[in-house]
């Protein structure tokens, strides 16, 4: 598989997404078994954050630790940033530290000018409201696990639909994969209309708009995500709508999962966790065997 970066879920194919989760399903496996191999021995990966992050940071630490390998982490806070050295000439040091490195950055297209500056493999770990392609094959492989395939399942995207980088990457792949998608949001938080004109063009989706959710509506998935503050321009703007979804047993039918990328503020109420619909701390679990699959087909070509 000739991959070099992942920056959007657009750098991949059907064929290279499948081949991604086979793969985890296979380090899902070693993981129960064994728990570890060296598969990725003397590789060191960079993580470097310029935004907060618990799993995805986390996770991808776990998996190159896994898979035999070790990780050095940049922090903004204490680097030479502070003195004023420039994005581009932190990606192009680090590059020579690491083996593979994964970025996340408040700026759109980051990660991708991260990718032509540096010569190891960059990994998009989130660019500002853009994509967040890693989260996406996690999310696909937690459908995939629970559901047996993605094809013509009906799966709602709610919430923050303009500012979030993960239904951004993830109504793409779904859309790939032939799943049925309703959005819910409000109007002004609505997935961006270019998004929703590609989709329908390239793979000819069938997509719902809408503005609620109620008990009428029956879905096999909803993937909740949480209002972005921090990209919001105008904080009365956040405080409207704020708190205008939250899922509780109420909304739900028996057949239906609940995802969320997490964190989590209030929009899914915590009666739900202990029940089967809950999906969200295993699907965090699923970032585990998916990262370990892209850093082994990053790094070993397999
Ligand atoms: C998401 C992100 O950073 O975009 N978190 C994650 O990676 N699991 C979602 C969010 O912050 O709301």
């Amino acid at each position: 598989m000739e991959l070099k970066d992942i920056i959007s879920i657009r750098d991949l194919d059907k064929r290279d997404i499948t081949k991604i989760l086979e793969s985890a399903e296979l380090m899902d496996d070693m993981i129960q078994k064994k728990g570890k191999s060296d598969e990725l021995k003397d590789k060191i990966l960079a993580n470097l954050f310029f935004e907060p992050s618990t799993r995805t940071k986390l996770s991808f630490e776990s998996a190159i630790k896994r898979l035999g390998g070790s990780h050095i982490e940049f922090s903004e806070s204490t680097s030479s940033m502070l003195k004023g050295e420039s994005f581009s000439d932190t990606i192009m040091t680090m590059d020579s530290y690491c083996d593979v490195m994964v970025v996340r950055h408040p700026y759109e297209g980051s990660a991708r000018l991260a990718a032509e500056l540096a010569e190891c493999p960059v990994i998009n770990a989130g660019d500002g409201s853009n994509q967040h392609p890693t989260q996406t094959l996690l999310d696909l492989y937690t459908i995939k696990k629970t559901k047996g395939m993605i094809k013509g399942q009906d799966i709602a995207l709610i919430g923050d639909l303009k500012y979030g980088r993960t239904v951004h990457s993830l109504a793409y792949a779904l859309a790939m994969f032939e799943a049925n998608l309703t959005f819910i949001s409000p109007e002004e938080l609505q997935m961006p209309s270019y998004l929703v004109d590609e989709i329908k063009e390239k793979f000819d989706a069938n997509v719902t708009q809408q503005t609620r959710l109620t008990r009428k509506d029956i879905f096999d998935i909803i993937y909740v995500t949480r209002i972005q503050k921090e990209r919001f321009p105008d904080p009365h703007e956040y405080e409207r709508v704020k708190g205008l979804y939250k899922i509780d047993l109420s909304v739900l039918h028996e057949n239906t999962y609940i995802m969320h990328p997490l964190p989590r503020i209030n929009e899914i109420s915590h009666e739900l966790d202990k029940t089967p619909h809950a999906l969200y701390f295993k699907q965090a679990y699923y970032g585990i065997p998916v990262r370990m699959a892209i850093l082994n087909i990053l790094l070993n070509n397999k």
